[in-house]
């Protein structure tokens, strides 16, 4: 693993990104017993309560919320950018985020326009925070990677999902579900802009560096962010403007910019110099071609003018395609950092490197295969659920299944990470014994 290039000093405290991830799997928990708890339709009828609940369990409480963590940790070692008073702010963005997500979800399962505002009032007010720090301290990197302008891209676009349902939920009295036109836009500025942004901006530079692959070439680092970026500009002006023929421009330039992100990283692992087997390889491996399913699904759909292969296509963009890279990323991103930490410490302290735990140590390879295992059967029964629907029958046996399957994925991975937390501790407290003896 080459980590010449990072700034392992401006790192800020292991705590800084760990309390998001250790909250991630609790919603991701709340969403598995949703699944198994609610009517069958949760997978089929886009528009039901559940649905929606479930939609942000996954987006807000999981995925979003690892970004934040990830971000505020990985923009100082990545680009040498310092976020100051990294832990304070922490504290207040995931105090912020996580209880604005859990009035959202309460206000719009007992559809109480309250408790939804306040919701969105908390969400919001993380969302200008988070936005704001990070475009300042992207502003003073001397960088000039594209990772940036990825990253760069992906907080905008968080910006614009959270404005765009603001408008909406004014429009609507603060009632959810809506079932309305421009929801479409929100959920494209949310999935394809903030997460798949952010999601290559970090591929760029921790697919070479943990999976040991060449780099993505310049061309593509310096293009492709901005294209999906530009892309998703176009079809909110097509929307707006009613103007199908530029809403044609701008789905090209998007099914053509994340068919070759995906492509590009598949290649990439294929050309990788050591073929180790490493289950985090499988997490991407998944993503990516989950990631080339919904963009066939998605044009099925849209050439059809039928919405549920469009349906199928967002659900497996975001359980497939964003969900499985993100559980991969934790499982390399945090065993590097718990080592780094210690790493760190212990050359600061003048101690012995060699009772630091190696990353292999850190999380055991058995938790990330099992939870790997079990994230893929979770994935397979939520895909194939909804034909239950389709062929009438009238059983929910596959999404109870799905149910069961993703509250264990999630198990596993609160397991995994709160090994990690308790090897970094016994560490820590083995070092201040050595110092005291
Ligand atoms: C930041 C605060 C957010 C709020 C207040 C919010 C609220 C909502 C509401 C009220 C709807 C239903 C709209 C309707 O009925 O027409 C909706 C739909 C949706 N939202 Fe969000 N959302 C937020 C963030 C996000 C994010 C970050 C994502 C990430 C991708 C996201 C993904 C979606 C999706 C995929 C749908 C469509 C669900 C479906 O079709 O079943 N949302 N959102």
């Amino acid at each position: 693993m080459n980590v010449a290039f990072l700034s392992l000093a401006q790192s800020p405290p292991l705590s800084v990104p760990l309390r998001f991830f250790l909250t991630a799997p609790l919603f991701g928990m709340a969403a598995g017993m949703l699944l198994l708890f609610a009517d069958a339709e949760i997978l089929s009828n886009r528009w039901s309560i559940d649905t929606l609940l479930m939609v942000h369990m996954i987006t807000l409480g999981v995925v979003s919320m690892v970004m934040i963590g990830a971000l505020q940790q990985l923009l100082p070692v990545l680009m040498g950018v310092v976020i100051p008073r990294a832990d304070l702010v922490s504290r207040l963005l995931h105090f912020l985020w996580t209880v604005g997500t859990l009035l959202l979800l309460m206000g719009m399962a007992q559809q109480q326009p309250a408790l939804t505002g306040s919701g969105v009032a908390l969400l919001a007010t993380a969302t200008l925070l988070f936005v704001t720090m990070i475009l300042y301290a992207l502003l003073r990197s001397d960088s000039k990677h594209g990772t940036l302008t990825a990253i760069a891209g992906s907080v905008i676009s968080l910006l614009l999902t959270l404005l765009l349902m603001l408008w909406i939920l004014n429009s609507s009295g603060w009632n959810a579900p809506v079932a309305h036109p421009l929801t479409n836009l929100h959920m494209s500025w949310g999935l394809l802009g903030w997460f798949l942004l952010l999601l290559i901006g970090i591929a760029y530079q921790v697919v070479p560096m943990f999976q040991i692959t060449p780099e993505f070439s310049p061309a593509v680092r310096r293009t492709l962010a901005p294209t999906i970026f530009v892309a998703l500009v176009i079809w909110s002006g097509a929307e707006f403007l009613q103007q199908a023929w530029l809403g044609w421009l701008a789905i090209a330039g998007l099914v053509v910019a994340v068919g070759l992100f995906a492509v590009i990283l598949l290649w990439l692992q294929q050309q990788r110099k050591r073929r180790l087997p490493d289950v985090t390889l499988n997490y991407w491996r998944i993503s990516m071609i989950a990631f080339l399913v919904s963009i066939i699904l998605w044009l099925t759909g849209y050439l059809q003018e039928d919405s549920r292969w469009m349906e199928s296509a967002v659900s497996i963009f975001l359980m497939g395609g964003i969900l499985s890279a993100v559980s991969g990323m934790l499982f390399k991103i945090v065993p590097f950092l718990v080592w780094l930490h210690l790493n760190n410490l212990y050359q600061s302290e003048g101690e012995w490197q060699g009772n630091v735990p190696n990353v292999r140590q850190v999380i055991p390879a058995v938790y990330s295969l099992w939870q790997f295992r079990v994230q893929m059967v979770a994935l397979g029964l939520v895909t194939i659920a909804p034909l239950e629907l389709l062929l009438d029958q009238q059983s929910q046996y596959i999404a109870q299944a799905a149910g069961i399957a993703w509250i264990g994925s999630f198990v596993l991975m609160l397991m995994a990470l709160l090994s990690a937390r308790s090897k970094y501790q016994s560490a820590l407290s083995s070092l201040s014994e050595s110092k005291s003896a």
